[in-house]
């Protein structure tokens, strides 16, 4: 550029950094080259130091978990039984069949964490977790969807929300593997935003000495990532009534379920949320409660534990609805909630970020040095009317992997075996019989539940060793 375009520039920036005391951003400078400075400044421009100043001044501040969870009640949920029968579970299977063949059916998967706590080294959608198969997260659930599609002669456009680290290799491995047979026409990748993380004293970090420090700004950032993406705008192109959102972990996702999107229509909610019963009151899943008539979520690292242990009278668990993070939208709320996207809260973590010193070095720390801030989606359930709660048996709906061996739970062959098991009760509820021990696994395009693949196995048969099922 000419020098004094450039100095101009230089200047401008020099400005931006000198009113929210951040001039350190720029405190090697000197040792970058062209394209490196044109990097950074491009970077520093694109960041909201104001929304960075309110939030380091306590402004934006997140709920005081601690006296909502003193009032929490359990939200009236519609049971697992209920959803298996009845004049309304009938009624809702219809309304939800009639909303995905007539088309009014999207599906969002989030995928655009980092999932360091699994250790993979590639975005977690690409991580093989068929107990057979090998197949990976993105396929089995890609597969769900278009087998329930196929199920109604229709088409679920199937958007996948990715994040900076994400973004590129998931779109290679999906690209490479043409979209799993979807059609690419209706698979679309949209990157969510980003946001910076600040030390002790609110100074911005540089991850190096040409870059600012930044991470995914939550699943709360589906929101405005639809709406710039264009994704928002094909999905009301295409007619889209319901959106059902899922999270790219839990291959046990009962996707675009007829039932669940039928209970959302029928009883006029603007989002339903799935839950489990928590397997153990300090189960890592977010807690689904009613404070003062309103539904929403306590994440469980927000919910003092004091609260996670109580129990009623029978002494069962009082707050026992864990959020699997599937939920129904209408379209119209969603639009509508992009309109207000400031009203969902920031949630601060504190984390270790490794960072550039003054002296240029890198550090590793080894206790948090930093807050982290991102939104939530499950935080525009308050704002929802008619929002209803849902439950699903964990061993049939919800199994995440989250984790690497050798921890407890919520490992690759914990959930590995999960599937096994259902697929396993599948066959037993159609009369097959199942020796001890043995694996099996059932494509989606085979069967998505236990009524489909009564049409496709008959009672005499017998497994004795694994199988796939295809
Ligand atoms: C999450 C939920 C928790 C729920 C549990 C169910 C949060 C804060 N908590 O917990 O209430 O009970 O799942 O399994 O989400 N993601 C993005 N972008 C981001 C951050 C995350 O797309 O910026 C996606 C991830 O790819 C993943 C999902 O959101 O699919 C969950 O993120 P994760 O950080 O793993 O949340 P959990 O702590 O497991």
């Amino acid at each position: 550029m000419p020098p004094t375009e450039k100095a101009m520039n230089d200047s401008e920036l020099q400005s931006i950094l000198d009113q929210y005391d951040q001039t350190h951003l720029v405190q090697f400078w000197e040792e970058l080259n062209a394209d490196q400075q044109s990097q950074l400044a491009d970077q520093i421009r694109g960041i909201d130091f104001e929304l960075l100043k309110s939030l380091n001044q306590g402004e934006y501040t997140e709920h005081d978990w601690a006296s909502l969870a003193a009032k929490a009640e359990l939200p009236p949920a519609i049971t697992s039984e209920q959803l298996k029968s009845g004049d309304e579970f009938e009624a809702a299977v219809k309304a939800g069949e009639q909303a995905i063949a007539a088309g009014q059916v999207a599906m969002i998967l989030v995928a655009g964490g980092q999932g360091s706590r699994l250790g993979f080294e590639h975005p977690k959608g690409m991580f093989p977790i068929g107990p057979i198969s090998d197949h990976s997260l993105y396929q089995i659930i890609m597969e769900k969807a278009k087998a329930r599609a196929s199920q109604f002669g229709s088409t679920i456009p199937f958007y996948i929300m990715t994040s900076p680290p994400t973004h590129q290799e998931s779109s290679q491995f999906l690209s490479e593997n043409n979209y799993f047979n979807y059609g690419q026409a209706d698979v679309q990748l949209f990157c969510q935003g980003t946001m910076p993380a600040v030390d002790s004293d609110g100074k911005l970090l540089l991850e190096d000495k040409d870059r600012v420090f930044v991470s995914p700004d939550g699943h709360g950032g589906t929101l405005a990532a639809l709406s710039n993406s264009g994704c928002l705008a094909d999905m009301q192109k295409r007619g889209i009534k319901y959106v059902f959102y899922g999270q790219v972990d839990n291959p046990l996702i009962q996707v675009c379920d007829p039932a669940l999107i039928g209970y959302h229509i029928l009883r006029h909610s603007e989002m339903t949320s799935q839950v489990v019963r928590k397997s153990e009151p300090l189960q890592k899943v977010g807690n689904v409660v009613s404070v003062d008539g309103v539904v929403q979520v306590i994440e469980y690292s927000d919910l003092p534990e004091q609260y996670a242990r109580q129990t009623d009278a029978d002494g069962n668990l009082k707050l026992w609805a864990g959020s699997i993070a599937v939920h129904v939208f209408d379209f119209a709320f969603l639009v509508s909630a992009n309109e207000n996207a400031d009203s969902l809260p920031f949630h601060r973590a504190s984390k270790k970020v490794p960072f550039v010193d003054a002296n240029g070095q890198q550090v590793k720390p080894e206790s948090p040095n930093a807050t982290k801030f991102e939104k939530f989606i499950f935080d525009l359930m308050p704002s929802a009317n008619n929002a209803i709660v849902c439950e699903v048996d964990a061993a049939e709906g919800f199994c995440a992997v989250k984790n690497a061996p050798p921890a407890p739970s919520e490992t690759p062959e914990h959930v590995r075996q999960a599937i096994s098991d259902l697929h396993t009760s599948w066959l037993k509820q159609c009369d097959a019989e199942v020796a001890d021990g043995v694996k099996i696994e059932i494509n989606p395009m085979f069967a998505v539940d236990a009524k489909q693949l009564s049409n496709k196995v008959n009672g005499s048969e017998k497994f004795t060793e694994d199988t796939y099922l295809e």
